[in-house]
């Protein structure tokens, strides 16, 4: 039987539910096929959800352990069940891709099971876990089609003690000796989780740095910080092979990364985090005449891909590989395929390392203005001289502020700090209205909060911060 719609969305990730939902919104007649057995894809399956759970139940635990006692708190012997842990995770996970599968409902979106492909113009084939198949007949395709870990040649992941990402949500014990190989997103959260509970952590970086892409400033701050909570780092260096011994331990060899000078580090698990690529296997894109760059991204003009009326959104496209970019994105795309005037200013998007401290930023880096030669301002303020992170206790970090040298228009916000996810918003919000440094400066802040640091950072560019 071949059903008719406007819109056929492949992928129930957050580009592709969110596009969804807002194409049901406006009307138009709409499919998301997915062939995950839940909605949510990456990012509430395998990806934000699950990690944020257990990096706040591993932030709990090592809380407890480490910072109570200072505030006068006795626990008594603490321990803690990972069982529990790895459950509570779960019913997050299940609870949130319940509630997509509601909003498309709600919506009026048919959600469809199966792996979708297209099959040339305005026809999309979904086969469904018994190979089944179903003929989708459309006037719009979306393709959400998300991404997948970026395997290392020479390491090949069993998600059992060589782990990409999934596997390491859902290890069955805490690794004595974890080995991370790259310092990015996944490596800093991950690691943390494990570290808390109990593992020895070697992060091996290919880099002379971590976090590649953020204000080094602050990168550079968050490697102090890592370091003393207790990750090794191994920089610039890269992972040859990854082999077991007799006694089944793991050995990760390395080498200098511009070759040279070898060192076998050992390891009860591997995390492999490199980096993510775009997933579009199998997917039909020759019927439709779209080719994919060097590196597997589908190219796109306000979502539009070279194909009439096929559409591309969230990480198989360019740009961040993050859910509210994705999100942004399924939405704009939904409102021009409406024929509304859909819309993403990429220069907003914030980006959260949700370690402890978090790591939160927005706009463009120190490292970015200076490259492309724009005179610019800075002002900073440390949670050192903030009142609110003095009587926590948490004073780790801070807030920098980058203004254009001549119209004072705000062009970046890097902060590394205790809870700075929840902060960055404002500072989006800032470069979303094209702010300059002054109106920050000038709005009212709560006192004590540790949004007084952004409001403080602002006044630095001017030369008037009151509290440092
Ligand atoms: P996806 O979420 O990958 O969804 C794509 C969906 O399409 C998948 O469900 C897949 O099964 C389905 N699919 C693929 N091909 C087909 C097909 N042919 N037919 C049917 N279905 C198909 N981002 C953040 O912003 N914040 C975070 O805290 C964060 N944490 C993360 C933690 C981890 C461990 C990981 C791995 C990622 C994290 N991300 C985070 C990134 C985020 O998950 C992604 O950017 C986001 O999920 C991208 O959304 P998407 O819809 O493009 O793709
Ligand atoms: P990443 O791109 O953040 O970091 C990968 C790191 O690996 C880089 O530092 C890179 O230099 C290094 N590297 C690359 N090849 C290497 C090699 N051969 N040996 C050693 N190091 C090597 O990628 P990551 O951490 O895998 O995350 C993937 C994506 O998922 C990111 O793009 C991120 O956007 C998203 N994500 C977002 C999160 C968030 O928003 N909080 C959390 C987790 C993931």
């Amino acid at each position: 039987m071949s059903e008719s719609y406007d819109v056929v969305i492949i992928g129930g990730g957050p580009g592709g539910y969110n596009c969804a939902i807002r194409a049901g919104q406006l009307g138009l007649k709409t499919a998301c096929v997915e062939m995950r057995e839940t909605l949510g894809g990456t990012c509430l399956n395998v990806g934000c959800i699950p990690s944020k759970a257990l990096l706040h139940a591993s932030e709990l635990y090592e809380t407890a352990a480490k910072d109570f006692e200072g505030f006068g708190i006795r626990t008594g012997e603490l321990s803690f069940d990972l069982k529990t842990m790895m459950g509570r995770k779960d019913e997050a996970v299940a609870g949130l891709t319940k509630g997509v599968a509601g909003l498309l409902k709600k919506n009026k979106v048919d959600h469809i099971r199966g792996k979708g492909r297209i099959a040339g113009k305005g026809e999309v084939v979904v086969e469904d876990a018994d190979g089944k198949t179903q003929t989708l007949k459309t006037k719009h395709i979306v393709i959400a089609t998300g991404s997948e870990v970026t395997p290392l040649p020479g390491v090949e992941i069993d998600e059992k003690r060589v782990v990409s990402s999934t596997g390491a949500l859902s290890l069955e014990k805490v690794p004595g000796k974890l080995v991370l190989i790259g310092a990015g997103v996944i490596g800093l959260e991950l690691g943390s989780v494990w570290r808390r509970l109990g593992a020895e952590v070697t992060v091996v970086e290919y880099l002379d740095r971590i976090l590649p892409g953020m204000d080094g400033e602050i990168a550079k701050q968050a490697q102090k910080i890592f370091a003393k909570q207790g990750m090794s780092f191994k920089l610039g260096r890269k992972v040859t092979g990854v082999s077991e011994g007799a006694g089944g331990q793991l050995s990760v060899a390395t080498e200098a990364a511009a070759g040279g000078s070898e060192e076998v580090l050992e390891a009860d698990t591997v995390l492999v985090c490199i980096g993510r690529r775009p997933y579009t296997e199998g997917l039909g894109l020759e019927t439709v005449g779209i080719e994919t760059d060097r590196r597997g991204f589908i190219a796109n003009d306000h979502w539009q891909t070279g194909a009439e009326n096929v559409w591309v959104v969230g990480d198989c496209t360019h740009g961040a590989m993050l859910a509210h970019k994705a999100e942004d994105e399924g939405v704009a795309c939904a409102e021009r395929i409406a024929g509304k005037a859909g819309h993403v200013n990429y220069n907003a998007i914030p980006g959260v390392v949700y370690t402890n401290p978090e790591i939160a930023s927005v706009g463009q880096t120190e490292e970015q203005l200076k490259a492309a030669g724009r005179a610019y301002k800075v002002g900073k303020f440390p949670f050192l001289a903030n009142s609110r992170a003095r009587a926590n206790h948490e004073t780790d970090g801070l807030v920098k502020v980058l203004a254009d040298a001549k119209t004072d228009e705000v062009l970046g916000v890097h902060m590394i700090g205790k809870g700075v996810g929840e902060m960055i918003a404002e500072a989006a919000l800032a470069l979303e209205f094209r702010a300059a440094s002054e109106d920050i400066a000038r709005t009212s802040h709560p006192h004590p909060t540790m949004t007084e640091a952004i409001r403080q950072a602002a006044m630095g560019v001017e030369g008037w911060t009151m509290q440092a």
